[in-house]
């Protein structure tokens, strides 16, 4: 008599959170100092008034992606108990790859020493890491994985414009990481991704490599009041979406951690959603905008901080170029 296959396990479940942020910090003021130097003029006063941010990290001359991505991944798997060798998926959300290929995933899979299981990149910029997550939640829950290594890992420092100061001032860089194994119970309650590609020119960088050389331009070009509004429309609309899928209400989500690009655009989410703004995940003020990192810095952060706790529902939100935008909302 053949016994029947073990069954598959209904649900994921993030079970350890990590993150890496670059040594170099710089306060706005720092960063005033250095474009005054180009005589690009902006302000500390500016940069908060319009966005919340008071401070970046950079990565220095030597660091890629992979450098980040794979001290985040180390602190993930310490905070889950699991060893590197019992991940079966790695899946890296960045639009700042170390190389055009093979994928920074794999640069990591080879960094940890774990050869064999499936690793690819997924390129939604700001909307990377809920893409992924989605992804690795699909996988565990088809029985394809177990126990998922999912990344942010960005060094948008690497693509900006410091003479243009409406975007050089936005970005940070840093990775966050989570592991997510396959659960008897929930986890990820429900995801929503959506794209528009209408909206490529309103955020890219539209540089390319061809021939040897860079075609195009190879900086980060943003229509900041055009992405401004769709975010906040699109934000509340997969919030609904997803709370829908799972039979929630807004009243259950414990805390809210959108992608950290405008602490206006934040408040304006948490008050669409009548969250109190003490729901409301921040670390924009500290990291600036690091783009497909930014959530799981985020989430790591108030993990560590003993604010989310195991058992805390949480709503995690990304939007960015594509235009792309979903949400994950998930027990802890
Ligand atoms: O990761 C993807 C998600 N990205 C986002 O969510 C970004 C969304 N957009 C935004 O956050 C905002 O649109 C910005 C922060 C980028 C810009 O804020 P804004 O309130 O839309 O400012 P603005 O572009 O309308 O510029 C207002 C003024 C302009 O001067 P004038 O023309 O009124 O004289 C700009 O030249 O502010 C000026 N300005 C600055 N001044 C000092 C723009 N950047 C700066 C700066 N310092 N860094």
């Amino acid at each position: 008599m053949t016994s029947s296959p073990a069954p598959l396990p209904r649900f994921s479940r993030i079970t350890g959170t990590g993150s890496m942020l670059p040594a170099r910090r710089l306060t706005n003021a720092d960063l005033a100092a250095e474009l005054a130097q180009r005589g690009v003029e902006t302000s500390d006063e500016w940069i908060v008034e319009r966005t919340g941010i008071r401070a970046r990290h950079f990565v220095d001359a030597t660091q890629c992606a992979s450098d980040l991505a794979v001290v985040a991944a180390q602190n993930a798997l310490a905070a889950a108990g699991r060893m590197a060798s019992e991940i079966d998926l790695i899946i890296l959300a960045t639009s700042t790859p170390d190389m055009v290929f093979p994928s920074t995933a794999c640069i990591v899979q080879r960094r940890l020493g774990i050869a064999g299981c499936p690793a690819f990149d997924v390129q939604a910029v700001c909307s990377g890491f809920v893409y992924a997550l989605t992804v690795a939640d699909s996988m565990i829950r088809t029985g394809a994985a177990s126990k998922a290594l999912v990344i942010g890992a960005e060094v948008f420092s690497r693509l900006l414009d410091f003479n243009d100061r409406g975007t050089c001032v936005l970005f940070g860089d840093g990775a966050g990481a989570v592991v997510l194994e396959g659960s008897a119970t929930p986890g990820i309650l429900a995801t929503d991704l959506h794209a528009d590609g209408r909206y490529v020119d309103i955020l890219c960088v539209p540089g390319t490599v061809s021939g040897g050389q860079i075609l195009g331009d190879p900086l980060l070009k943003m229509d900041g009041q055009a992405v401004f509004k769709l975010a906040v429309g699109v934000l509340e609309s997969a919030a609904r979406a997803t709370l829908k899928k799972a039979g929630r209400h807004a009243g259950d989500i414990d805390w809210l951690i959108p992608h950290q690009a405008n602490i206006r655009i934040m408040h304006g989410t948490a008050r669409k959603l009548k969250l109190p703004l003490d729901k409301l995940i921040v670390t924009v003020d500290e990291h600036g905008n690091t783009s497909a990192a930014s959530i799981p810095l985020a989430l790591d952060v108030a993990v560590q901080a003993g604010r989310i706790r195991p058992g805390d529902t949480v709503m995690l939100e990304g939007v960015g170029g594509g235009f792309t935008w979903g949400a994950v909302l998930l027990d802890l």
